[in-house]
């Protein structure tokens, strides 16, 4: 008798994205120093995954990542993961990375392309495209290798839209979930690209068994872009699934959250408690509006900034009362959409100093090196924080500054952020193109009377903590398991394992003691 298929919940994960958990320099004395990677998706799921046992995957960055993959094979990853390392040809990746994934999907998943002039498609994009397809050939070359072992592949993100087919072709039955981190633009907006490259995107994602995405709202535009574009294939938007080639793909949201614990570990470090101190000491009396994000078009820096200095012409009460830091780490520096849109963002930012500052108030500090435990210590410090981005898949910086704030700060968030629909009711809310708009959401959040804003934190906190990276995991593997057709009750009785949910209730019970000791901890600072 042939023994029956592991659950997704007994089988061991091999994750895959382009950038990865960690990566590896030199140090003086010759050895391995490994460094945390960036990025949101690093933060959401590096925790549950490594404590899963999960092998990752991704682009060797530095000469020591290469010599890594040279090696063939895997380091160890606290607490129980591997990280390994893919590498890729330079020439390829630039036309992958910087060119279709950063300047086509990226853009076009934001909505971000200036229609009037961009895109124009040329003979460099069918290039590019086919950079894109052999770097994508490279990543599902490294997942088939580990066939034996029968892993479930969870591939991640926009940049890897095209390996849940290429290793479907290379294995007809594996196991392979997708996750889009960022919004999926709708149908309309997707036939802007040129019509093979559409549809090769869309089935080529159509390899996977699941499709996550962050919000319905992406996972629907998702469900409409196939149907307006394959027509062999059955697409049944009320159920949320797609039939092709004899298999079942299932679309669904599966929002993802943040874990609580290493970022309040950070945020009580001694080192951020110091950083505290002088931030605190910076902003003297004035209330602080806080932004954090990498300096790049879809967040709607630009905007904000005019926000800002509407605020200020239209409340001049507030002079010298309010200072606005915004955390601005650059982000791929060597795109020109993204060089100009910096150039620009600074520009509005020097507009705002330049007609409002004097008599000792600077009203806006910019701050654009890479600085993470400086980011935790203002999450704890504001008063209001601006989240107003374009479109945003989810936006952790709207949840973690919640978590670590000691302020009862307010949220003013923008509606196009996939957090809306977890925060939504508990911020300000705003329609990120209306700048009259958000320039008032400034003013509700820093003039909130005292009891709402504790009100509103609290219901921050609580929807924050109402979910968890784990859930997030174990809800695409029991729909793999569901789409596969994996026994039920095996899995229920594996489901109260490692990946169960018995950690949530403590979690939320520690938020609220957690909230009186950081009140406490402010005072100390
Ligand atoms: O938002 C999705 C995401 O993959 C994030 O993890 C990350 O912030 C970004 O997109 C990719 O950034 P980068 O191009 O710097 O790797």
């Amino acid at each position: 008798m042939q023994a029956p298929m592991p659950t997704a919940f007994e089988s061991p994960l091999v994750v895959v994205s382009n950038r990865g958990p960690v990566s590896f320099l030199r140090g003086a004395d010759g050895t391995l120093v490994g460094e945390r990677g960036s990025g949101g998706l690093v933060t959401a799921l590096a925790g549950v995954l490594f404590e899963s046992d999960a092998t990752w995957l991704a682009a060797a960055m530095t000469d020591a990542d290469r010599e890594v993959a040279a090696t063939g094979r895997s380091i160890e990853v606290e607490p129980a993961g591997r990280a390994a390392f893919v590498d890729i040809d330079p020439a390829r990746y630039d036309g992958y990375y910087n060119g279709i994934a950063n300047r086509v999907l990226w853009l076009m998943h934001h909505y971000l392309f200036d229609l009037a002039y961009l895109p124009a498609w040329d003979m460099e994009t069918r290039q590019i495209w086919n950079d894109y397809r052999e770097v994508n050939q490279t990543f599902a070359k490294a997942l088939d290798a580990e066939r034996d072992r029968d892993p479930v592949y969870l591939v991640q993100d926009y940049q890897l839209s095209l390996v849940p087919q290429m290793l479907r072709e290379m294995q007809p039955g594996a196991r392979i979930a997708h996750f889009t981190h960022t919004p999926f633009s709708g149908p309309t907006y997707l036939r802007l690209l040129p019509v093979g490259m559409r549809e090769e995107l869309l089935r080529g994602l159509l390899g996977a068994d699941i499709l996550g995405f962050q919000s319905e709202r992406w996972a629907e535009n998702f469900l409409l872009s196939v149907r307006d574009t394959l027509r062999d294939v059955r697409v049944d938007v009320r159920r949320k699934r797609i039939d092709i080639d004899g298999r079942r793909v299932l679309v669904r949201a599966y929002p993802i959250a943040l874990d609580p614990g290493p970022l309040r570990r950070t945020s009580g470090s001694a080192e951020v408690k110091q950083l505290r101190r002088e931030l605190g000491a910076w902003r003297g009396d004035a209330k602080l509006l806080l932004r954090v994000d990498r300096l790049e078009l879809s967040k709607n820096i630009v905007r904000g900034f005019h926000a800002y200095d509407s605020f200020l012409v239209e409340h001049p009460e507030w002079r010298g009362k309010v200072k606005f830091l915004s955390i601005l780490p650059r982000s791929r520096t060597e795109i020109p959409e993204y060089q100009t849109y910096a150039e620009r963002s600074l520009e509005a930012a020097a507009a705002v100093n330049r007609r409002h500052g004097g008599e000792g108030w600077t009203p806006l500090e910019v701050r654009t090196e890479e600085d993470y435990l400086g980011a935790v210590a203002a999450y704890g410090l504001y008063d209001t924080m601006l989240v107003n981005p374009i479109f945003d898949g989810m936006n952790l910086v709207s949840m973690e500054g919640p978590l670590v704030n000691k302020r009862h700060g307010a949220l003013a968030l923008s509606v196009n952020a996939g957090a809306y629909g977890r925060l939504g009711r508990h911020a300000i809310a705003l329609n990120p193109f209306d700048v009259a708009e958000t320039a008032e959401a400034i003013h509700t959040g820093l003039t909130m009377p005292e009891e709402e804003r504790t009100r509103r934190a609290r219901g921050l906190m609580r929807s924050v903590l109402a979910s968890s990276p784990t859930r997030w995991l174990t809800a695409q593997l029991r729909d793999l398991d569901t789409v596969r057709g994996v026994a039920r009750r095996q899995r229920e009785v594996l489901e109260d394992g490692p990946l169960g949910f018995n950690g949530e209730s403590a979690a939320l019970d520690e938020f609220d003691g957690g909230l009186h000791r950081g009140d406490a901890d402010d005072e100390r600072d």
